[in-house]
């Protein structure tokens, strides 16, 4: 098995657990994408792949727009903005490739490492915070 090109971090730790899972989740599929597409897998092998990152992060979304309304939390509607914004934009590569092209290209991989660094070290980490503050 190769080093993995998507690693959970402490960075990407936002303090709440079950979030934190899914993530990591989301990673593992996102490795299996990469892996796939690094040894040229026949294109439905790779497009069933990056179905499955697609499908676990419609679940994944809902859930965390679950968890913030559960706690309340005040940016609840901007959230949901920049996931559906990042599913657009995940649905767009998808359907690029299906278009055209035999592999996934770099810059496939590039949007999913600005998602990580992006989103949830940034916005998911703020919920986190919020979250944390409230029950201490
Ligand atoms: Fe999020």
């Amino acid at each position: 098995m190769a080093n993995n090109v998507f690693e959970w971090t402490p960075q990407l730790d936002i303090g709440v657990n079950n979030m934190n899972h899914q993530h990591q989740v989301l990673i593992d599929y996102m490795n299996k994408l990469f892996q796939d597409n690094e040894e040229k897998k026949p294109k439905t092998v790779i497009v069933q792949s990056a179905k499955k990152l697609q499908d676990y992060t419609i679940r994944h979304f809902k859930e965390e727009e679950t968890y913030l309304a559960s706690i309340n939390y005040p940016g609840l509607d901007t959230h949901k903005l920049v996931h559906k914004n990042l599913l657009q934009q995940l649905d767009g590569h998808i359907k690029d490739f299906q278009a055209s092209g035999e592999t996934l290209p770099s810059t496939f991989f590039d949007f999913l490492k600005f998602w990580l660094k992006a989103h949830i070290m940034g916005v998911d980490k703020k919920y986190g915070d919020f979250a944390n503050k409230k029950a201490s």
